[in-house]
């Protein structure tokens, strides 16, 4: 193994003096915080910012396909974000509707500002120049609109990622309960900002194969990004034969422990990279919150890329998370258990992910069962259900007969009321029940298919299923904090 690079603990973001993004407290309405953008580019005409920073919509004029876009100016408390709505989209979301990012001030000399409220939450953003087109400035996704440069914020660069796939910054608001409290919605994100110099893990970006040493850099996220991923057909990426992961290791981590400590595989979804969890959800910073306040004693968490996709294509559909399963079961756990101070212990690992990497979770449920001792499924299981009582082609009864270890696993299920995986989800748990598997399940009110809400399954996930007594049981849930 060979360090690569010595760098200073995650920087925490928050009012780094330097960075272009500042968020202040002002103790005042509508949020008690304010983020100010600043941007430097002197042949720009226009300047919006956009990317994963979206309008506020609030649980009263919400659905599947719309939202309200509210100003953040125009910020209430229980408001949220919603994305990845349906196609059908009628509100004024993108790339159907009409949300066009924020447009920046131009305060002269090629400088551009803009100031707004924010509450507590994660955030993504980019910035968008002489875009003159509305609606294709808003789409989150880089990739569906040829031409379109999302430029990062080169104060505050997302760490070891892929410019080719996403190109976002990230900022987090804190929760101030005087402004932001609603008693509809909880809508406290804190479990995601940075705890304490002293109790955060260590974050690594790790390259792997099957023959060659593992070479290691501290992943820090103000650092240049250096290592390019993205999901590939085979081990093509970040370099033929290589593939790579984000890592995390917990702050009393020592390779010389005495008892090996327990992993979480934590994938990403369609289209995603391995650096999605660390980037997009801060899922490092919940997991440090996690260990802080004892929900999970010290963890390994191991956010892998898909690899192997394609290793079938014979068939009119060919099943790609079979495929990434046998991959990961083949070569990564091998090689994680290999190189860290990592149990192989099944009660001792587990297995989660968000959409399509929920769908991965669910093909490891059922045909690798007894490889992981937990299951986290996160907006997704089947891909889209027909309905949300239609229980075909998900567990029964008679696949518990067959592997009756499905019935003993710790299985949780979490998703959004705007998710477009809502129907899969219910479907799933409804299934389950039937079959007469214990289950948790966490319900977002507020949740779309987007980070926000797998931030919180990934906090839940680990306040009430991880590593907690199987089976599951009504009480589970009810037990509380174990004390490790
Ligand atoms: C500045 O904006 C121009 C478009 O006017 C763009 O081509 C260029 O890449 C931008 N430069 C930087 C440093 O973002
Ligand atoms: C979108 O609307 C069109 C026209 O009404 C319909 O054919 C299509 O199925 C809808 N798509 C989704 C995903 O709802
Ligand atoms: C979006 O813009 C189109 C065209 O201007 C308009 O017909 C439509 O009503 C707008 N949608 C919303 C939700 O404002
Ligand atoms: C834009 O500039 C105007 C004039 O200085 C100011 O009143 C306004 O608050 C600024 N808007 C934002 C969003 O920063
Ligand atoms: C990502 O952002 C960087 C820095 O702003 C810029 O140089 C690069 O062109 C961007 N890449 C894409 C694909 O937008
Ligand atoms: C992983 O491999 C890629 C491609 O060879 C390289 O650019 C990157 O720096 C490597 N990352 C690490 C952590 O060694
Ligand atoms: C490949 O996929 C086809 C169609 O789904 C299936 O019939 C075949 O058994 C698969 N082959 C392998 C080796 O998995
Ligand atoms: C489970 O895996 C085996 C071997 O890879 C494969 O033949 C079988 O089709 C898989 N079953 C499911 C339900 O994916
Ligand atoms: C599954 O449940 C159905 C309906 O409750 C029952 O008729 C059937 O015998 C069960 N099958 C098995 C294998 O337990």
């Amino acid at each position: 193994m060979r360090l690569v690079h010595h760098l200073a603990a995650l920087a925490t973001l928050l009012g780094t003096g330097s960075a272009s993004v500042s968020v202040k407290y002002t103790g005042q309405a509508p949020t008690g915080y304010e983020v100010t953008f600043r941007y430097t580019n002197a042949s720009a005409h226009k300047v919006q910012i956009a990317g994963g920073l979206l309008p506020f919509t609030d649980q009263f004029r919400t659905t599947p396909a719309f939202s309200a876009a509210y100003d953040p100016h125009d910020y209430r408390p229980g408001d949220f974000f919603v994305s990845g709505l349906n196609v059908n989209t009628t509100g004024n979301l993108g790339p159907q509707g009409n949300y066009t990012g924020f447009y920046m001030n131009n305060t002269g000399n090629g400088h551009w500002e803009w100031t707004a409220p924010f509450p507590s939450g994660t955030y993504s953003y980019a910035y968008i120049i002489d875009c003159d087109l509305g609606p294709r400035c808003a789409t989150t996704e880089p990739g569906q609109v040829p031409g379109l440069t999302f430029y990062n914020d080169p104060e505050n660069p997302p760490f070891q990622n892929d410019h080719l796939q996403f190109n976002h910054s990230i900022f987090q608001v804190p929760y101030d309960r005087q402004y932001q409290y609603d008693p509809a919605l909880n809508l406290d994100f804190d479990f995601a900002l940075p705890v304490p110099a002293g109790h955060q893990g260590k974050a690594l970006a790790v390259n792997y194969s099957e023959s060659v040493e593992a070479s290691i850099v501290l992943i820090d996220s103000r650092e240049t990004p250096a290592n390019p991923t993205q999901a590939s057909p085979g081990s093509t990426y970040p370099a033929k034969d290589i593939h790579d992961l984000a890592l995390y290791l917990p702050p009393t981590y020592d390779s010389n422990c005495a008892t090996p400590y327990p992993v979480l595989y934590l994938s990403h979804g369609g289209g995603g990279t391995a650096f999605d969890w660390p980037n997009l959800a801060k899922a490092f910073n919940i997991i440090d919150n996690l260990i802080l306040s004892q929900w999970i004693p010290p963890t390994i968490v191991v956010c892998p890329a898909f690899y192997n996709l394609g290793c079938n294509d014979s068939g009119p559909i060919p099943d790609l998370m079979i495929c990434v399963r046998e991959n990961y079961l083949a070569t990564l756990l091998p090689f994680i258990e290999s190189t860290y101070r990592a149990s192989s212990d099944p009660d001792q690992r587990a297995f989660a992910g968000l959409s399509l990497g929920s769908e991965l979770t669910y093909e490891m449920y059922i045909n690798a069962t007894t490889h992981f001792g937990y299951f986290g499924h996160f907006s997704g299981a089947r891909g889209p259900a027909a309905s949300d009582t239609n229980t075909a082609g998900y567990i029964s009864n008679i696949s518990v007969a067959a592997n009756p270890a499905l019935a003993s696993r710790g299985v949780f299920v979490g998703f959004g009321n705007f998710d477009i995986a809502f129907s899969d989800c219910r479907s799933l748990e409804l299934a389950l029940e039937l079959a007469g598997v214990g289950f948790l399940s966490r319900f977002v009110p507020w949740g779309s298919h987007f980070w926000n809400t797998w931030q919180d399954t990934l906090w839940y996930f680990g306040r009430t299923a991880l590593w907690k007594q199987r089976p599951f049981t009504v009480e589970t849930a009810r037990r509380g904090r174990v004390v490790y």
